[in-house]
């Protein structure tokens, strides 16, 4: 049987499954000391006041918005190349979504592209670090304290990826939230968690994912009247739960050398991909030297115009599986009329040109090797 080549893949061992079976066995499978446990790792990992661990990267993005107090009518600037679930959260609550663009040699908002959507109305800003590749999030910030705009740095796709040598989600003056999504670089198959060093947002977030209620399960059994609950928010449960988290203990364990080998993959696609990228066939989305991705894809960027699917066509043949990172919210059906995006130049470019190949941790060497023969091969390149 011809081999296939996934877009991504877990990257799962026995530790995880020796692990789901022991909290299985526990007794308690809910958020509690394992929940607790994972989010004092990430603490530590990346150095932030407080990590609360929450079912999805998407809910984590809509608690932050409650949380900070979004209103109705409260304008958010978003790139509109992101994933959607991020613009139906924006949407569902009743804000008005702005869209930026992006710029073509990162993929990445910058500030003039963030400056010129800035309006009376604009009360948010939410960023994505494209494929890991890491914002210039210190101009950024500057810019949304000057005129009073709250940032919830959306880096689902973030987790490892490094500003000037500090972790994304260490920031003073942002809110981060990341994803534990089945095809992130550790995931427990959905998750997520948000981080923040502001204690009295920490301590809100954690009772609106909570259900509001102002001790959770597991903290509520030990205490005299555990009876009697108490909401004091009206919140939404969103809270984790061990059995993911026992998975995501040992993920996040990982992830040092989960990102190291992804630049092994990634510096091996370049050299391969090297005569098309000096022939300017192709273009890679460029990272700071002062950053550090966590390589969460390999996205090229065709310069010919109008070949990009003729190629992923061509790879799907050879069971090579690629996508395209993001389908933009003004291209889908139900935001086509209410999302005007044709002046977004760059994402356009992006979304008709842009092609993720391949990557995760359990490709070979010899398996880029043979995905970008076959690239090569597409544009009559024989080596
Ligand atoms: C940029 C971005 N934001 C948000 C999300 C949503 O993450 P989750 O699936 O954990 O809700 C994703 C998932 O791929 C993403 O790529």
């Amino acid at each position: 049987m011809k081999k296939i080549y996934k877009l991504s893949e877990p990257y799962i061992d026995n530790k995880e499954i020796r692990n789901v079976v022991k909290v299985l066995k526990s007794g308690w499978l809910t958020s509690g000391p394992l929940t607790l446990k994972l989010e004092a790792q990430i603490r530590k990992k990346i150095k932030t006041k407080n990590v609360i661990a929450v079912n999805s990267a998407t809910s984590g993005i809509f608690i932050c918005l409650v949380a900070m107090g979004a209103k109705k009518g409260d304008e958010v600037i978003t790139p509109s190349n992101t994933y959607i679930s991020t613009i139906n959260t924006i949407y569902n609550l009743g804000l008005k979504i702005s869209l930026c663009d992006i710029e073509l040699s990162t993929g990445n908002v910058n500030e003039a592209e963030f400056s010129k959507k800035i309006t009376k109305k604009t009360k948010f800003f939410i960023p994505i670090h494209n494929g890991g590749n890491p914002l210039n999030l210190n101009k950024l910030v500057q810019i949304a304290k000057k005129n009073k705009i709250k940032i919830i740095d959306d880096a689902a796709t973030a987790f490892g990826s490094k500003i000037n040598n500090k972790y994304v989600g260490s920031f003073n003056d942002t809110v981060t939230v990341f994803s534990l999504h089945a095809n992130k670089l550790v995931t427990s198959g959905e998750g997520g968690f948000i981080t923040t060093n502001n204690n009295k947002l920490a301590k809100k977030i954690r009772i609106l994912i909570n259900s509001g209620l102002d001790k959770d399960t597991w903290n509520r059994k030990n205490t005299k009247n555990y009876r009697i609950l108490n909401v004091g928010l009206p919140g939404y449960k969103f809270n984790f739960n061990d059995i993911l988290s026992s998975i995501a203990i040992i993920q996040i364990k990982k992830i040092d050398k989960i990102i190291k080998y992804r630049k092994k993959l990634k510096d091996r696609y370049l050299k391969k991909l090297n005569s098309l990228i000096t022939n300017r066939i192709i273009e890679i989305p460029s990272v700071s030297k002062t950053d550090i991705s966590a390589l969460y894809n390999f996205l090229i960027l065709f310069k010919k115009i109008n070949v990009r699917d003729k190629v992923a066509k061509f790879l799907q043949k050879k069971k090579i599986y690629s996508t395209i990172h993001y389908t933009p919210a003004h291209k889908h059906s139900f935001y086509k009329k209410k999302l005007n995006g044709s002046n977004l130049i760059n994402t356009n470019y992006f979304f008709k040109n842009s092609l993720s190949l391949p990557f995760h941790n359990n490709l070979t060497l010899r398996d880029i090797d043979f995905i970008t023969f076959q690239i090569k091969k597409f544009f009559n390149e024989k080596k």
